[in-house]
């Protein structure tokens, strides 16, 4: 467990899939019309719609993350030689309405009983996160949901970053406790100067880049006692 070093925080904002939101509930719910591939499926879904919001960044061919993530289940389920249009619909569907974590309604309230302020920074599109947000019932605690749409480049670009201290209205990335278990999120995000928490949601340890978050917290329920 590294050290308790948070400082001045003023708002906590999350990162929305593999963080509050449960990107491998949507394979999961399905599991049985897949067979024994379903792991790997939801596992490759994933990788190639994170490759893709980078190779578009690099290309300079933003598209949004809804087209992103169909286009990345088309990959995978080619990959994985389903054809089936009906499948293809209920997943995105289902990754509409995708679960949030176990800890994602208690955390954050707990958060803003401690009077943080909270907010989503997501490369989702602002269409997918309201469908997200509404079924996890997140709506009521959160007061901004920020989408990297608005500047049409994806995270880790600094500048996606940036959208969130103004949008809050603080003075600095440091007034800002970043919270992502996607390891490379929360080290973009650390190396652009947030004070950042890493959930340990897939057991991996921190990729080869720069930036260093505080902690690495097993649940978001553990830090608003950290801060
Ligand atoms: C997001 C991606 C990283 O929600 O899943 O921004």
């Amino acid at each position: 467990m590294s050290e308790p070093a948070f400082s001045d925080v003023r708002a906590c904002v999350f990162d929305a899939y593999g963080t509050l939101f449960d990107i491998h509930a949507p394979v999961a719910s399905v599991a049985s019309a897949i067979g024994g591939d379903a792991d790997a499926l939801s596992n490759l879904w994933r990788a190639k719609q994170l490759q893709y919001t980078w190779l578009r960044s690099l290309m300079g061919v933003y598209a949004d993350f809804w087209q992103v993530t169909g286009e990345a289940l088309d990959f995978a389920l080619a990959a994985h030689g389903v054809a089936d249009k009906a499948l293809r619909r209920k997943l995105m569907d289902l990754y509409f309405t995708i679960d949030a974590y176990g800890d994602a309604r208690s955390g954050l309230a707990a958060l803003r009983s401690a009077g943080y302020r909270t907010a989503i920074l997501s490369n989702g599109n602002a269409r997918m996160l309201e469908g997200a947000v509404a079924s996890g019932g997140l709506g009521e605690l959160l007061d901004e949901v920020i989408s990297v749409d608005e500047i049409g480049v994806y995270k880790p670009d600094p500048r996606v970053y940036r959208l969130a201290v103004g949008r809050m209205g603080l003075a600095g990335p440091e007034q800002i406790c970043f919270v992502s278990a996607n390891p490379w999120d929360a080290q973009g995000a650390a190396h652009f100067g947030f004070q950042v928490a890493r959930v340990n949601r897939f057991g991996m340890p921190d990729d080869n880049i720069p930036g260093t978050p505080k902690a690495l917290i097993d649940s978001i329920d553990d830090l608003a006692g950290m801060l």
